[in-house]
């Protein structure tokens, strides 16, 4: 049953560039029983193309341009900002290009989560495809995770994993990562939604216990004809 609009959690998405994340979360909040709503899509970018799909699934959007700001501390000043007036229960990082304050993140501690492509804690920062494929790894993936101070450091709460194959590019490898990404995304979200999701003091609380390890999705069964 869908969620009674007043209570449902209200989500906000903060992205900066295509938005494929941005799509798929808002596909999922259009699934009948999902129980949450969102509430708006902010980027820095004016052209970003995650507005757009804002746009069109008539969901409100709004833009912080990073450039029109003098320091890291007034944009961020001006983006806690339009999230506070729009008083969200779960913040969504989902391809923010943006490194937040300290003040910022430890503000909305518990309630801001972001998706890395990578297995964290392999490859913090930038360009991890290409930095999975220099080291040969045979594995490489994505991971969601509450974002606290350090960068790209806070606990995973769930991974996906692809198999990198002697043919990939950074290309290549980004479009199977966010293929999976495109999975896990939504389904964290409803969990943080349900409830089922918290932070800890320095890990995740799944279910009322703590998490040992992230979770991970599993591969999707081989389809057969039998
Ligand atoms: C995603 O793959 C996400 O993991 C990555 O940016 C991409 C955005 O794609 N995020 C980061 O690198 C954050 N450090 P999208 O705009 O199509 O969702």
């Amino acid at each position: 049953m869908k969620a009674d609009p007043v209570d449902a959690p209200r989500i906000l998405i903060l992205a900066s560039g295509a938005g494929t994340n941005v799509q798929a979360l808002i596909d999922a909040s259009k699934e009948r029983d999902f129980p949450g709503k969102i509430v708006a899509v902010g980027c820095n970018r004016p052209n970003a193309f995650a507005l757009e799909r804002a746009a069109q699934a008539n969901i409100e959007h709004f833009t912080v341009d990073h450039t029109r700001f003098g320091s890291r501390e007034e944009f961020d000043g001006m983006l806690m900002a339009e999230i506070r007036r729009r008083n969200p229960d779960l913040i969504l990082l989902a391809g923010f290009m943006r490194i937040l304050t300290t003040d910022f993140v430890r503000a909305l501690r518990g309630t801001l989560l972001n998706v890395h492509p990578s297995l964290l804690p392999k490859y913090t920062g930038l360009n991890t495809h290409q930095r999975a494929l220099d080291a040969g790894d045979a594995e490489h993936g994505t991971s969601i995770h509450f974002v606290t101070e350090e960068l790209d450091g806070g606990p995973v709460i769930a991974q996906a994993q692809v198999n990198v194959s002697k043919d990939d590019t950074a290309e290549t490898l980004a479009e199977k990562v966010q293929a999976k990404e495109h999975l896990l995304y939504p389904i964290v979200m409803r969990w943080f939604c349900e409830g089922r999701i918290q932070l800890g003091t320095d890990y995740v609380m799944f279910d009322g216990q703590p998490l040992n390890q992230p979770l991970v999705l599993p591969d999707e069964p081989e389809t057969s004809g039998a």
